[in-house]
């Protein structure tokens, strides 16, 4: 059924959903290996669909963590809202670019972990900034930010076509980017481990591309 639930929408609004299928469970494994999930208290997910990446990471959190799920489709929100019954999660349906309100309303000041599978490629260069920029000054020292990206890195600039490098993006924003391949996934995709050694940088407007 989730997988219906996946097809169906990305066909009607691709450029959001970013995909035409769920991460399989070694693309899900792979964006969760580097994460500090066994001193996780506080972990946010952005986009999580019908819910691939986010059941694996419920079974790796321990029992006293939260997970913020950030989910901007309505289908895939009540999706997740049947199937997912667990005290630590917070299904939130709202774009994650809202997650600095979402997470200081519920008295969150620092996050561990963020797990994205956000199709930054399909982003305007200034949501993607915003949302870096809204991000960050939650991040410590220790906190690990996963993403991945299809191997093709195709985005759509002006209603066309073009290759993106997601690493130089990543870049920008964290100290340490590191990057591997995984083939057993429809498509294969990159999976970007970025790290901050540092208290967050001053965000200038030259960030944005
Ligand atoms: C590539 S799919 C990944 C779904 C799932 N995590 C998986 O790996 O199978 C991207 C997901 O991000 C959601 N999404 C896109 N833009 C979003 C935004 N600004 N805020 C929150 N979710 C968003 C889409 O609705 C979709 O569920």
């Amino acid at each position: 059924m989730s997988l219906k639930t996946f097809v169906s929408e990305a066909l009607t609004d691709f450029s959001t959903v970013a995909a035409v299928t769920p991460s399989s469970k070694y693309l899900a494994h792979a964006m969760l290996e580097h994460l500090p999930l066994a001193g996780t208290r506080v972990a946010v997910e952005f986009g999580a669909g019908t819910g691939a990446i986010t059941h694996e990471l419920l079974a790796q959190l321990p029992r006293n963590a939260t997970l913020f799920v950030f989910e901007i489709n309505r289908r895939f929100y009540d999706c997740l809202r049947r199937n997912i019954s667990d005290s630590r999660v917070a299904l939130i349906h709202t774009s994650a670019e809202n997650l600095d309100i979402e997470l200081r309303r519920r008295g969150v000041q620092r996050v561990d972990a963020v797990v994205s599978s956000l199709g930054l490629a399909f982003m305007p260069g200034r949501e993607r900034h915003a949302l870096f920029q809204k991000l960050l000054p939650f991040l410590h020292e220790r906190s690990v930010f996963t993403q991945y990206h299809y191997i093709h890195g195709l985005q759509f600039v002006e209603g066309r076509l073009r290759q993106m490098h997601m690493a130089p993006l990543l870049r920008r924003y964290f100290d340490s980017v590191e990057s591997k391949i995984v083939w057993r996934n429809l498509p294969p995709a990159h999976v970007f481990t970025c790290r901050m050694h540092r208290t967050p940088r001053h965000l200038g407007s030259s960030l944005i591309t």
